[in-house]
């Protein structure tokens, strides 16, 4: 990181007037008092979550957003992606809760009236515990279930929401979930790889095909045409020992399979291998522009004894400061990830998250800065980008980490649920309102 004296002797960089300055959240992360979600089950077990906490209190956003939305329209800024979990709007196989629907609708409503720009995740990590329970994405038959909960949440609010994030990273869902065992269902071994492999391919499918469904909606309702992407997980993938072919090579694979396997099926609209034998699922490529969510590098090396992770193994660079999980702090990264994005699908660019766990915001304050001017090169090399997302807008359940991984701008008192904005939260809207850094 920049000392703040040098800090001062950078030179001020300015960001195109319509650019988007935005927050993220994710449902089951943020909303609370789902029970019919499968990680609402997960949590359950002792010893899966960190504090052994749930997810089912959270921030309870889902009654608090108008309070939340207040802040971000005061911190002027103008974006904020939030997500919709299935579980919430159908609890049980055939019934959709039209309750629930409308609560939603006050919520974009709310946004709306604030000026704040709606991005709508359709699906992040959360699934109804009775899809999970019929194989959730490793079944393709299961598909028809997630069309008939788009066509419900899309029709329903389509006139207050034209941005969609189908899926979030289904690369790193089907790794924590099926080949790492951290996340619901589980699984690892052997099974879970071809398990994860299985849902990888579907997510292709289900995405290729969400995506004509959405713009169906939207033309037959006469809601205004939308834009669509996924939310894609882009981590650095650097060899351990770039002198050793091993790892070169297994970093190669890593960066493939880890950054690029979903991503060219969509960009081709085809199964490409070993997601299928490149069977056309859909006529062209299937998205608008492309979000990253980047946070990190990994260094990997060859290693014997991981065949189930194709003999990958990461580290973290030991020489580089790190947040509060060990994730190296990278900001390079950032350029790196969006330059190479753009080069090979030449598509503009979205940040869907960016940030850091850490209980010194003045680390965040830094990250933040460091990050938006490594954005910024990008920009400068002539990547058109659209709008940064900062990863999160308050603290919040952090998945098999709990509540113990505080990513807010906001600060969160889980007790109470009162909110305060950090000093972090100050700059970045200072820098959201000036659009200058
Ligand atoms: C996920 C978020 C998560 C964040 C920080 C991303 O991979 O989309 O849900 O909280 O990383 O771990």
């Amino acid at each position: 990181m920049i000392s703040r004296t040098k800090r001062s002797a950078i030179p001020r960089i300015v960001f195109p007037r319509d650019f988007l300055w935005g927050s993220a959240t994710a449902a089951t992360q943020v909303d609370g008092g789902d029970d019919a979600s499968d990680w609402f089950n997960y949590c359950k077990k002792p010893g899966r979550i960190k504090d052994n906490s749930s997810c089912i209190s959270a921030c309870d956003h889902w009654n608090h957003y108008e309070e939340d939305f207040r802040i971000m329209q005061k911190m002027k800024l103008n974006a904020y992606r939030l997500g919709a979990d299935w579980s919430r709007f159908q609890k049980t196989p055939g019934k959709f809760d039209t309750k629930a629907l409308d609560h939603f609708r006050g919520m974009l409503d709310s946004l709306r009236r604030k000026k704040i720009r709606p991005l709508l995740t359709l699906n992040h990590f959360t699934l109804p515990q009775w899809w999970a329970a019929r194989g959730g994405w490793t079944r393709e038959s299961n598909l028809e279930d997630f069309y008939k909960y788009i066509d419900f949440i899309v029709e329903g609010t389509g006139d207050l929401v034209d941005e969609y994030i189908t899926i979030n990273e289904p690369n790193v869902y089907c790794l924590l979930s099926y080949m790492m065992g951290i996340w619901p269902p589980g699984e690892s071994g052997f099974g879970g790889y071809l398990d994860g492999m299985r849902a990888q391919r579907n997510m292709v499918i289900a995405h290729c095909h969400t995506y004509d469904r959405i713009r169906e909606i939207h033309a037959r309702k006469k809601f205004k045409s939308p834009r669509i992407s996924i939310a894609q997980h882009i981590r650095i993938m650097d060899p351990l020992n770039s002198g050793s072919l091993l790892d070169v090579d297994r970093a190669n694979a890593a960066d493939f399979r880890f950054n690029r396997l979903f991503t060219d099926a969509v960009h081709e609209g085809k199964l490409i291998r070993p997601l299928g034998n490149g069977e056309t699922i859909h006529d062209g490529n299937a998205w608008d522009f492309f979000g990253i969510n980047y946070y990190s590098r990994n260094m990997i090396s060859f290693n014997l004894f991981t065949p189930h992770l194709l003999f990958i193994k990461e580290s973290t660079n030991e020489d580089g400061p790190v947040n509060q999980l060990g994730w190296e702090i990278y900001p390079e990264g950032l350029t790196r990830a969006v330059m190479s994005a753009y080069d090979r699908y030449r598509l503009p660019v979205r940040i869907t998250e960016n940030g850091i766990a850490t209980s010194d915001d003045l680390h965040r304050s830094a990250y933040i800065e460091d990050h938006l001017r490594a954005l910024h090169r990008a920009m400068e090399l002539g990547v058109p980008v659209e709008g940064y997302y900062h990863w999160s807008f308050m603290d919040n359940f952090e998945w098999a980490e709990g509540y113990t991984a505080p990513f807010g701008l906001v600060d969160v008192n889980f007790n109470n649920q009162k909110r305060k904005p950090r000093d972090s939260m100050l700059l970045y809207s200072r820098i959201a309102k000036t659009g200058t850094l």
